[in-house]
C-alpha cells in the first residue's frame, strides 16, 4: 500500500476544513495553525475521548484547567528557565536559526557531540554555520503596565506545571490518598527554533497531561501501567493501527531535565516515525523543587504506617494536534472503487466530524426535499453532528463524505415516499442497503460502535 504523504495531508486539511494555516491573509506566521470546523470537531472528539478514558474511567484522577500564565517562580523552580533549551546553530550569513540535532540528523542534545557532528556541514543555504549552543524555548510577556524585568511572565512550556503547584488544593478538596492523579488539557507554548512538518512541531500546541502521584517504591509498576495505558488508548480508541506505532526509550542525552526515565511511543509520520506520546517518571523532582522554593510543606504522610514523604510523578502527556495529524495519517486511503479512485478517511466513528449526511436524490423535488429534511430534523436530535447535502450527483457526495470521514449517508428518492425505506451507504464498505426509515436511528447506532 503507498504510503501517505505531508503533502495529500496538507492538502486535504486546507480543502476540506480541518487546519488552515494562522494569519493566512497576511502571509501565516511560522509554527501557528487554525483549526477550521472540520478541525475543531476532530479535535473535542480526540480530546473527549482522551478525558473519558483519562478522567471519568479512573476514580482517582481529577481534572483541573489552569492558567497559563503563572507566577514566574514556578518556571524558576520547575527547572525551565535554565534547562528547557534546544540546541540551535545560526548560518553566519543569513542568521536563520536551526536546530543543530536536526541538522546532524541525531537525537541528541549533547553540545560537544553536535560539535563534532557539525563540523563540516554547511546550513540548507550553503552557508558557515555557528558553533552550537543552547537557545531557551520560553515565551515571554510582562504583566501589568510596566514593562520592566519585574513584570516578566511566561506563557507556561508545558501544562504540568499548574498540576504540580495544585498539588495540595486537589489532595485536600478531593480527600485524596495515593496513588492520585491530576489532569488537565491545554495550551502550551514553545518558542520552537524551527518548527516545521505541518502541525507535527509547533510554537502554540495543546497537550493532554496526567501527573500520577504515587509511592516511591510504586514507581516501576505505575510507569509500565501508564505506558501501556498510552498504547491501549492510542489503538482501541483511536483505532490506530499497531504497525504505525512503535516505542522508543530515551538514553541519557534525549531525556528532559526533570525525567529519571521517558519512553515516547513513536508514530510512523510521513517524515518517518517521530514522538507521539511521552510517558516520564519524573521522580519527586517537581514537588521537592516547589517545596524548597515556595516554603510550603508538599509532603505526604501515609497514615497506615506513619511515614512521610515527597510523592514521586508518572507522567503522561501527549499533544493534542500531534494526535490529530496522526489520526489523520493513518486514516487516509485513497481506494480504487469502479476504475475511480476515492480518497477516504477511515476514521473511527466516534472521532468523526460529521456522523452522517442526509441527501434527497434531486433538490428540486419538493416532495422528496420535504421528506428528506423531516428525516434530517428527526436524526439531528439523534446524532448531532448530521450535514445536510443536496450539492452534485449523488456519486459526488459520497466521495465528499468519504474525504471527512462520515460513516454512514442517508439517501432519500422516489420509492422513499411510496414504502417510507430510505438508502443506507456506508463509507467503509460502499454498500448500500435498503432498510426502513423507522429502523435508521438503531441501525445507525449500531453502527457507530465499530
Ligand atoms: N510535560 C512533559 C512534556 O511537555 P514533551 O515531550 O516536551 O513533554 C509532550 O511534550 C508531548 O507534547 C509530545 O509527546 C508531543 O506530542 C507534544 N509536543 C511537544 N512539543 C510540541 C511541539 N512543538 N509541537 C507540537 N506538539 C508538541
Amino acid at each position: 500500500m503507498k504510503s501517505t504523504s505531508m503533502d495529500e495531508i496538507v492538502s486535504l486539511s486546507k480543502r476540506r476544513g480541518f487546519v488552515f494555516q494562522s494569519s493566512e491573509i497576511y502571509g501565516g506566521l511560522a509554527g501557528f495553525y487554525d483549526y477550521g470546523p472540520l478541525g475543531v470537531e476532530l479535535i473535542n472528539n480526540l480530546k473527549n475521548s482522551w478525558w473519558r478514558a483519562m478522567v471519568k474511567d479512573h476514580d482517582n484522577i481529577f481534572g483541573i484547567d489552569g492558567a497559563i500564565i503563572q507566577n514566574p517562580q514556578l518556571w524558576e523552580a520547575s527547572g525551565h528557565l535554565a534547562g528547557f533549551t534546544d540546541p540551535m546553530v545560526e548560518d553566519v550569513l543569513t542568521h536563520k536559526r536551526y536546530r543543530a540535532d536536526h541538522l546532524a540528523g541525531v537525537d541528541t542534545t549533547d553540545l560537544k557531540e553536535l560539535k563534532s557532528l557539525l563540523k563540516d556541514k554547511r546550513s540548507p543555504d550553503g552557508n558557515q554555520l555557528s558553533e552550537p549552543r543552547y537557545f531557551n524555548m520560553m515565551m515571554r510577556t510582562w504583566v501589568g503596565p510596566v514593562e520592566d524585568d519585574a513584570a516578566i511572565a511566561y506563557l507556561r512550556p508545558e501544562t504540568a506545571g499548574a498540576m504540580f503547584i495544585n498539588y495540595l488544593n486537589v489532595k485536600e478538596t478531593m480527600r485524596a490518598k495515593l496513588p492520585f492523579g491530576i489532569a488537565q488539557i491545554g495550551k502550551a507554548f514553545r518558542n520552537e527554533i524551527s518548527p516545521r512538518d505541518f502541525i507535527f512541531r509547533v510554537r502554540e500546541l495543546e497537550q493532554m497531561e496526567m501527573q500520577y502521584f504515587i509511592k516511591p517504591d510504586s514507581q516501576e509498576e505505575a510507569y509500565e501501567s501508564w505506558r501501556q495505558f498510552a498504547w491501549r488508548f492510542l489503538t482501541t480508541e483511536l483505532g490506530i493501527k499497531e504497525s504505525s506505532l512503535s516505542w522508543h526509550e530515551h538514553d541519557a542525552n534525549e531525556k528532559a531535565h526533570y525525567a529519571k526515565a521517558a519512553v515516547d511511543i513513536y508514530f510512523k509520520f510521513p517524515q518517518g516515525p517521530k514522538e507521539l506520546w511521552g510517558t516520564h517518571n519524573r521522580t519527586d523532582y517537581d514537588l521537592s523543587s516547589h517545596m524548597k522554593s515556595s516554603g510550603k510543606d508538599l509532603s505526604y504522610l501515609d497514615e497506615t504506617n506513619g511515614e512521610r514523604f515527597v510523592p514521586y510523578v508518572i507522567e503522561s502527556s501527549v499533544g493534542v494536534g500531534r494526535m490529530l495529524l496522526a489520526v489523520l495519517c493513518d486514516a487516509y486511503c485513497e481506494e480504487s472503487v469502479n476504475q475511480e479512485t476515492r480518497t477516504v478517511l477511515k476514521l473511527k466513528p466516534v472521532l468523526a466530524p460529521y456522523k452522517l449526511a442526509v441527501s434527497p436524490l434531486l433538490k428540486n423535488k419538493p416532495e422528496l426535499v420535504a421528506f428528506a429534511k423531516k428525516l434530517y430534523a428527526e436524526l439531528k436530535q439523534e446524532f448531532g453532528m448530521v450535514m445536510w447535502d443536496d450539492n452534485g450527483n449523488i456519486g459526488k457526495r459520497y466521495r465528499r463524505q468519504d474525504e471527512i470521514g462520515t460513516p454512514f449517508c442517508v439517501t432519500i428518492d422516489f420509492q422513499s415516499l411510496t414504502d417510507q425505506s430510505v438508502t443506507l451507504r456506508d463509507r467503509d464498505t460502499t454498500k448500500q442497503e435498503r432498510i426502513a426509515a423507522g429502523q435508521l436511528i438503531s441501525t445507525i447506532k449500531e453502527g457507530l460502535k465499530r
